[in-house]
């Protein structure tokens, strides 16, 4: 059984507002490969310059529509694993609670998690590369890119892309709820990505208790007040019924 520090159980317990930001490592017990992670990290195989970008949508839209329809695969074949269980639990026994995720793959929200805030939008979703809204359906030509059905420019998956802006409502909540949370849990990120990376550091400044879930070291984990070392999947399970059992 994990054993929590007396002080953590109390800070959470007390917590009147709980902000959380995940990352792929909340996914890959589900068995989605994260970015970084040698070996296994999506990034082995490819290069992100040649997918994650509007240039090599540009360059080559269909190479990136075929990784992404790869990943939608990988996706819709995966369950929730009992992290993302774990925090959507947290959010029944927590005045005010907000999820943020940089994950595109919809799993909090198949866990239950409601009003998650997707700061890098959702692999399941598709838009027009020209006009930016989600198309929910269009005819499939297979040999040719799938285009959008109003103006005819090509589907792009719904999700930001490196060099691109995140969508502005969802930072702007996001800031928001860092600056004003009393506790921040950093879970599963390397913390790598700005602005994203960012968030844990305005909770810090404004006096927010910052507890860290990664089984391996970040940039983060000498300044959060508490970092618990392991899988989010093992660990929040045994957090919630630490504090809230
Ligand atoms: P990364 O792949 O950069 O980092 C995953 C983190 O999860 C690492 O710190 C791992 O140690 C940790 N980890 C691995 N297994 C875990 C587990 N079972 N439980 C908890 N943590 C675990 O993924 P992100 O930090 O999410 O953005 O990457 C941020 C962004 O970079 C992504 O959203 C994506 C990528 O470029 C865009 O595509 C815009």
């Amino acid at each position: 059984m994990t054993e929590f520090s007396p002080g953590l159980i109390r800070i959470l317990r007390a917590a009147q507002h709980i902000a959380v930001l995940t990352g792929a490592g909340v996914s890959a017990e589900s068995g989605i490969p994260t970015f970084r992670d040698a070996q296994v990290g999506l990034w082995a195989q490819y290069r992100p310059e040649d997918l994650a970008t509007p240039e090599a949508f540009e360059r080559n839209p269909k190479l990136v529509w075929n990784w992404y329809a790869w990943r939608r695969e990988i996706v819709s074949k995966v369950r929730p694993n009992p992290g993302h269980y774990a925090l959507a639990e947290i959010q029944q026994h927590v005045a005010e609670f907000n999820l943020i995720t940089q994950n595109v793959d919809g799993l909090h929200q198949l866990a239950g998690s409601t009003d998650v805030i997707e700061l890098h939008g959702n692999i399941m979703r598709s838009k027009c590369s020209r006009e930016n809204v989600v198309i929910e359906q269009w005819v499939e030509a297979n040999e040719t890119l799938p285009r959008c059905p109003r103006c005819g420019a090509s589907l792009r998956p719904d999700v930001v892309w490196f060099g691109e802006l995140l969508p502005p409502a969802a930072w702007e909540t996001a800031a928001q709820v860092a600056n004003s949370c009393d506790v921040f849990l950093s879970i599963g990120t390397s913390g790598l990505v700005e602005p994203a990376a960012s968030l844990a550091h305005i909770a810090l400044q404004h006096g927010a208790a910052v507890i860290e879930v990664n089984p391996t070291t970040t940039s983060l984990t000498s300044r959060a007040t508490f970092a618990l070392q392991g899988a989010s999947g093992e660990i929040l399970p045994h957090l919630v019924k630490a504090v809230w059992a």
